[in-house]
């Protein structure tokens, strides 16, 4: 597993990874969405640094992400998560091997601020530039900190993305299945909008349905095909369940409770599948990745089992960061590896 990269300038042929004995640093960026983010990884496991800029407080007031906003952060804090990074690192430019970037999918105001950072990067110390795919960095955030090795499946669970891949080297990633609807990130942001939790909807409703009986309510479950999902339906139940408990309870219903079950509901189908597919093709490594692999419930179902080996990023590294993407652009050729590729919105 190597592959060849050249320089902006005089194209001298750079192999990742270096050979051995010699370290392959990579520094990359995100900023898909609404954090900007800058780390260095080493050899593709280590991390150097991981620094976050995270616009939370800003969108709160919206209530959700507003596109033009972020970019417009992004423009703020890019320059100081950089600064941030090398220095946490103790490194220099001179001591990176390559600069990364996330080029898509993702919000295109925001991507182009990180892309052509990373792409000044490369330029200003002659060191190749690597397009990364978001999705296929979430998968590799399991690669740090871990001596994890392919084949697996994978359980990709975002804001924009809900999948079961089949990855049977570091290189071939296969999509088994995904949602025809919804994405399960969400559907979490929407069920916490209807029941008036805060943004960000996720984390918040997890917190409150760990409180929560989560056998007090039942809905159904969408008949899909094998590996795919449907999550629009349940979206549908619980508004209709929220509005008849609130002619009975007022303001007052039992918000714990409908959190617990449709967490109960959702994640039993995303563990179930998962499962299945483990089954289907003899795999006993399953792996979660993407910002709802920090949730609790879906943690628990999964480390509880006994039958596989279960691997699931730090939580720092569940949700967007650059540590993901520095360690994809190490492990995988994304064949975007060069000064014109362009960013992308979606797959
Ligand atoms: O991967 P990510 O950071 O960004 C995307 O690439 O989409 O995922 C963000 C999504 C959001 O929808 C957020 O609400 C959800 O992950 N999320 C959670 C939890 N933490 C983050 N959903 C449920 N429970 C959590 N604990
Ligand atoms: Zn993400």
């Amino acid at each position: 597993m190597s592959y060849e990269l050249k320089t902006p300038f005089n194209n001298k042929i750079i192999t990742i990874p270096q050979k051995t004995g010699e370290e392959t640093i990579i520094a990359a960026i995100e900023s898909s969405c609404d954090e900007m983010a800058f780390a260095i990884v080493k050899n593709g496991r280590e991390v150097l640094s991981n620094i976050v800029a995270s616009q939370i407080n800003t969108h709160k007031k919206y209530g959700g992400v507003v596109p033009e906003v972020a970019a417009r952060e992004h423009l703020n804090s890019v320059a100081m998560v950089i600064e941030e990074g090398f220095k946490e690192a103790g490194l220099k430019g001179d001591n990176i091997t390559a600069f990364a970037s996330t080029i898509g999918p993702g919000l295109v105001g925001s991507l182009i601020v990180g892309v052509n950072a990373a792409k000044a990067l490369s330029l200003i110390y002659n060191k190749p530039f690597i397009g990364v795919n978001h999705l296929k960095a979430h998968v590799c955030a399991n690669y740090i900190d871990t001596d994890l090795t392919p084949p697996f499946i994978a359980l990709l669970i975002s804001g924009g993305h809900t999948q079961i891949l089949k990855v049977d080297d570091y290189n071939t990633q296969t999509i088994l299945g995904g949602t025809i609807d919804d994405a399960i990130g969400e559907v979490y942001d929407k069920v916490a909008r209807l029941m008036g939790i805060d943004y960000p909807g996720g984390p918040n409703l997890d917190k409150i349905a760990q409180l929560g009986d989560k056998k007090r309510f039942e809905f159904t479950k969408a008949k899909v095909d094998e590996f795919d999902f449907s999550f629009s339906g349940t979206k549908t139940a619980v508004l209709y369940l929220i509005q008849k408990l609130k002619k009975e309870y007022g303001d007052n219903y039992p918000k714990n409770d409908v959190a617990a079950s449709f967490q109960e509901n959702v994640t039993n189908i995303l563990y179930q599948k998962t499962i299945r597919a483990a089954k289907k093709y003899g795999i006993n490594k399953i792996v979660l990745a993407g910002g709802v692999a920090a949730n609790s419930e879906i943690r628990k179902k999964f480390f509880d089992t006994t039958n596989y080996q279960v691997y699931a990023p730090k939580m720092k590294y569940c949700t967007d960061n650059a540590s993901m993407v520095a360690s994809c652009a190490y492990f995988l050729n994304n064949r975007m590896n060069n000064l014109d590729v362009e960013v992308f919105s979606r797959l």
